[in-house]
């Protein structure tokens, strides 16, 4: 909700331009082979496309309101360094490392760095599958992983995401400072 201010008669006065400003922004990265979805081992991965994958995503969160900014790339260090980017403008991560869950500790070390609340998702349940997909390498950094739900995994992340972040911008905004509260009993 962008700010506003109601004047009498309930006239609302809102300021579009902050809309963007206000909004919460998340970034959904895709890792390697993940561009190939909707014709790669469709038995485990399914046959949606990632465009499809994109505008699911994309359209559950113009429903919340939130920005997302989805990316995906084969390359390890190309993925780190959009982590690190997201310090700056960023309220969230949702990630599918995709091969690089079970090998990168590049990956792993730049979401801790950061230090945004982040979600990693797998289509598939990496639990069920080869020994060598159990181990994450992320796992111990984030939020919390959702495995084998398919793309509804993306889907429930970015509400996961949404409703942390809000809660916790609301929390912020209705703690009263301290000095405020000492002032308000007249005490200073
Ligand atoms: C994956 C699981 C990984 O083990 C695999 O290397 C992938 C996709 C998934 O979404 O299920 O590429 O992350």
């Amino acid at each position: 909700m962008p700010p506003c201010w109601t004047l009498s008669r309930g006239i609302v006065l809102t300021f579009p331009g902050f809309e963007q400003y206000d909004m919460l922004r998340i970034r959904v990265l895709h890792g390697p082979n993940l561009n190939l979805l909707g014709t790669r081992e469709q038995l485990i991965y399914g046959t949606m496309s990632l465009d499809a994958l994109d505008s699911a995503i994309t359209k559950l969160a113009k429903e919340l309101a939130v920005k997302v900014d989805l990316r995906q790339s084969n390359s390890e260090g190309e993925l780190v360094t959009w982590i690190q980017e997201a310090r700056t403008g960023y309220d969230g991560i949702i990630i599918n490392p995709a091969a690089y869950t079970h090998t990168s500790i590049a990956i792993r070390d730049a979401i801790a760095a950061v230090g945004l609340p982040t979600v990693e998702v797998h289509l598939s349940n990496i639990h069920q599958r080869e020994e060598f997909r159990h181990r994450s390498y992320v796992a111990g950094v984030v939020l919390g992983q959702i495995a084998g739900l398919g793309p509804t995994g993306y889907l429930l992340a970015l509400r996961g995401l949404h409703d942390l972040l809000t809660a916790s911008r609301r929390r912020t905004k209705t703690a009263t400072p301290a000095v405020s509260r000492r002032t308000a009993k007249g005490t200073t």
